[in-house]
């Protein structure tokens, strides 16, 4: 099936800086997690309103096994109570939900859970919000090329939307295995905000600034051809 087209843009967002935002208050990194939970909320409420049509948010990446359990089960039971209190509301505001990554090596409720998330919200058709978990871009890479894609038109089907504009928090500078084909012409924006403190009004600022920059993918501004001639 052709994929349906979202208005607007696809902006993919790093949500980093939830677990120092907790110890700077002196409190564990999970009450972090938690606040990072609510900014998601907010972010997919402002999205559509920002001109966003894909939202691709990295929630917790293959290498982020390596934490420590606890941390690591706290944050699966965010993911799950976030699907569970938000399913229907998202369905009422017509985002369609979907979670990319593996699912394997998830708990069997957790999957059971997307499933159902993504079913009721299949029909949505003003935002497109895409959450990664057990994300790693390197392992889709291979993924799509072992079944079969060769070319840019099958590799993009089987990936995803090119991403506009790239969002990270929390002053780190990296790509950190997310996105990586997709992000082949992407502006980027590293905001210095903790993900629990970004708000609807440093987004707008960062897209602001975004639709100020010159994209040429890899040609010449027509003004400049002219001025050579
Ligand atoms: C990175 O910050 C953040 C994560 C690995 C988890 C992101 C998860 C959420 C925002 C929670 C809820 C998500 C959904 C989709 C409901 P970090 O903890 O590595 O920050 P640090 O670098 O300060 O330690």
């Amino acid at each position: 099936m052709p994929e349906r087209s979202f208005d607007g843009l696809h902006v993919a967002m790093i949500m980093d800086g939830n677990g120092r935002w907790a110890q700077a208050r002196g409190w564990p990194r999970l009450a972090g997690h938690r606040a990072g939970a609510e900014t998601v909320r907010r972010m997919v409420e402002a999205a559509p309103g920002l001109g966003i049509g894909t939202l691709t948010l990295y929630a917790f990446s293959a290498d982020n096994w390596k934490r420590p359990q606890d941390e690591v089960a706290g944050l699966f039971r965010l993911f799950a109570r976030y699907m569970r209190q938000e399913a229907d509301k998202l369905r009422r505001q017509g985002v369609k939900f979907e979670v990319i990554g593996r699912r394997d090596r998830l708990p069997g409720p957790l999957v059971s859970l997307i499933e159902e998330t993504e079913a009721a919200t299949s029909a949505g058709s003003r935002l497109r919000l895409r959450v990664a978990v057990d994300y790693s871009s390197r392992e889709a890479i291979l993924r799509a090329a072992a079944s079969g894609a060769r070319d840019r038109a099958s590799f993009h089907a089987a990936l995803g939307p090119d991403v506009d504009l790239l969002i990270r928090t929390s002053g780190e500078q990296r790509l950190s295995d997310f996105l990586l084909w997709e992000c082949a012409y992407a502006e980027f924006s590293f905001l210095d905000v903790a993900w629990p403190d970004l708000t609807e009004s440093g987004v707008r600022a960062a897209l602001d600034d975004f639709r100020a920059r010159d994209r040429r993918f890899g040609a010449v501004h027509p003004a400049r051809v002219q001025a050579l001639r």
